[in-house]
């Protein structure tokens, strides 16, 4: 399924937006922009499995090739372990390295996140 996809940018906040016909709320991937490097904040999508994250995450990738940024990161907290395999997998297929967070003032977030563009 095709999904467009809109963008929208305040300071150093950039969001990726899905605006779904006959479904309450949107789908958003919303991420920081700092230096060369872009972090994701938060990815949140109306439905699993359908293409949705993909597309967000595949928009944000092209955003930071065409706007020269050198690399994406984000993490991945313990709220979250329950879907692990399936963020592992998702992740995992751009060519996120997903490392072990061993950040002691953090301990929610468990996976480091890091592609390099
Ligand atoms: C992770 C998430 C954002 C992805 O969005 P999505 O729209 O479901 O993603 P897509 O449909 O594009 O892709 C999902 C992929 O996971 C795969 N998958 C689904 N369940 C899986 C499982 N149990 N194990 C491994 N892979 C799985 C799908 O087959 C698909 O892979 P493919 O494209 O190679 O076929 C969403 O599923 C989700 O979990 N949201 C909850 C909030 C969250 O966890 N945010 C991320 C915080 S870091």
């Amino acid at each position: 399924m095709k999904f467009k996809v809109q963008i929208t940018e305040c300071d150093n906040i950039i969001k990726f937006i899905i605006r779904h016909k006959f479904i309450k709320g949107n789908s958003k991937l919303t991420a920081i922009k700092k230096d060369n490097s872009i972090m994701i904040c938060d990815i949140n999508v109306r439905y699993n499995c359908k293409g949705i994250g993909t597309t967000l995450v595949k928009h944000l990738i092209q955003y930071a090739k065409d706007n020269h940024y050198n690399k994406i990161t984000g993490w991945i907290s313990s709220v979250d372990l329950d879907h692990i395999d399936r963020l592992k997998h998702f992740y995992g297929k751009f060519g996120f390295e997903i490392s072990k967070s061993d950040d002691k003032d953090d301990p929610i977030r468990i996976y480091n996140l890091n592609l390099s563009i």
